[in-house]
């Protein structure tokens, strides 16, 4: 009625962008144009209409906004909704939950530390979230480590009938509420003490709301084989979606395996499976430390590939190679990571671990159903795994530029569609009419991570601007602080 009464102004798209390459997430190649954006959805592709803010893109790619399929942020998203680390790539939503780890139900120190809990469930969570107001969407998921612990504490045993049936609960109203899936830490306290039988019974209520299961497989190493037949196993059992978190083979003995269970993961997706994967650009992986180490036998060559990212037990550790502090003053390696894993804080000691081949990295990225996760643990008080800063960047700079690894759209569409359409981003990843304006404007000539092992906290070079829900959060280099990120339910209303 308004619109009929006074004519153009209240159609007035809020903003244009012009003179873009237009990378639409669909890995088809580039269309030149304009893309226009009215309240929180783009209006037209191609051409569009005098806005209220006019951004001249100068020649750059417009693509849908990074998804980081793999992360860690459940507690970030509250403690710094900011979420700099992650705008700064180009990041417009994160998933959480990742190795068996969430923020539901609120039992896990292990994600949240010391952090204050007022909910209970996840629309609790999603109620605290929305109120810090988050600069990035997020998708949530329901690990099994946490409703572990919630409901049988750290025991090393199978669950009895009842407790099973307690955490089936748990998941359950989890994926009534909106979760995309439940997720698993297998190599991880407590979760490595279940039997495949426990994941298949917990996986079930997740296949039933057409979920995803979402492991950190139970050995990435000598039995990363084994490790994904028990997922393909899972999958096949509890009929659902899987998706094999930072796919990788480490230690340097297994080097080059990645490409044979790849292959695996095609053989059951030919026979009637459905999986996906993540991958993050980095020879190191990072995690809590004590869960790598078994105190009683320490594994030395692990040990000489650690490098400490935060210890509160001893924080002139941060930033060091034990290889260096055991050359310095002469203390063996065993020693000082038996000092470590049994100190007092024990559990918030992070490590970065040398473990992964170049080449797997690029065998990783090449495949068609991998996307793209960063899987960064967003504690800004040591020095982080670089790859919290850096990751998006990186593929795109290092592995589609320098590397040539995949075609730039390409490379987009495993960072956006494609993950948008696995963890039920609806209407997003794709730069269409009517869907969300969740955009990300770059300089593909010079894009590039900037955050290092040494120097871990810096945002990286070439994102000129990032759209989250129509709203400019990220523009020459400047968080605007607009908050207008959303929690999303898997598959429902957004
Ligand atoms: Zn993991
Ligand atoms: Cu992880």
């Amino acid at each position: 009625m308004a619109d009929a009464e006074y004519g153009r102004p209240m159609m007035t798209p809020d903003i244009a962008i012009r003179h873009v390459r237009i990378a639409d997430g669909s890995g088809g190649s580039f269309v030149e144009g304009d893309v226009e954006i009215k309240g929180d959805r783009i209006s037209a592709v191609g051409s569009a209409r005098a806005a209220r803010r006019e951004i001249d893109g100068q020649g750059q790619v417009l693509s849908p906004g990074f998804v980081d399929v793999h992360t860690h942020d459940d507690g970030a998203l509250l403690a710094y909704p900011g979420m700099e680390f992650k705008l700064a790539q180009g990041c417009t939503s994160v998933v959480v939950g990742n190795c068996g780890s969430s923020a539901i139900p609120p039992a896990d120190d292990a994600i949240l530390g010391s952090m204050n809990r007022t909910w209970s469930d996840l629309d609790g969570y999603f109620e605290a979230v929305a109120r810090s107001g988050p600069s990035v969407n997020v998708m949530a998921q329901i690990g099994h480590n946490t409703v572990r612990r919630a409901v049988m504490g750290m025991e090393r045993r199978a669950p009895t009938r009842a407790e099973l049936a307690s955490m089936r609960g748990l998941v359950e109203m989890a994926m009534e509420q909106g979760t995309s899936g439940f997720s698993t830490g297998l190599i991880y306290q407590p979760g490595r003490y279940s039997e495949t039988e426990e994941v298949v019974e917990l996986t079930r209520p997740c296949a039933e709301h057409g979920g995803v299961y979402n492991s950190h497989i139970r050995n990435e190493g000598e039995l990363l084989f084994e490790a994904v037949d028990e997922l393909v196993h899972i999958g096949a059992e509890a009929g659902c979606s899987c998706h094999i978190s930072h796919h990788k083979a480490a230690g340097r003995a297994n080097w080059g395996r990645v490409a044979e269970s790849l292959d695996r993961v095609d053989a059951a997706n030919a026979a009637g499976g459905d999986i996906t994967l993540d991958v993050y650009p980095y020879t190191a992986g990072s995690g809590p430390m004590y869960q790598y180490f078994d105190p009683s036998d320490i594994d030395r060559t692990l040990g000489e590939a650690v490098q400490i990212a935060a210890c509160v037990d001893f924080p002139e550790l941060e930033g060091r190679r034990l290889v260096d502090v055991a050359a310095e003053t002469g203390e063996t390696i065993e020693s000082i990571v038996h000092r470590i894993i049994t100190a007092p804080h024990k559990e918030r000691t992070i490590c970065v671990h040398f473990i992964i081949d170049e080449a797997d990295i690029e065998t990783n990225l090449r495949h068609p159903l991998m996307m793209v996760g960063s899987d960064g643990i967003p504690n800004l008080k040591g020095r982080p795994h670089p790859r919290l800063f850096g990751t998006f960047p990186r593929v795109l700079g290092r592995y589609v530029r320098e590397r040539g690894v995949m075609e730039l759209p390409e490379a987009v569409r495993k960072m956006t569609s494609l993950a948008c359409d696995r963890f039920g981003l609806v209407d997003r990843g794709r730069i269409v009419e009517g869907g969300f304006a969740d955009l990300v404007l770059f300089d593909d000539a010079n894009v590039i991570d900037t955050a290092t092992y040494d120097d871990p906290k810096r945002e990286p070079d070439g994102i000129a601007a990032v759209i989250v829900n129509g709203e400019l959060a990220l523009e020459a280099g400047r968080h605007t602080g607009v908050g207008s990120g959303r929690p999303l339910r898997y598959r429902r209303d957004d």
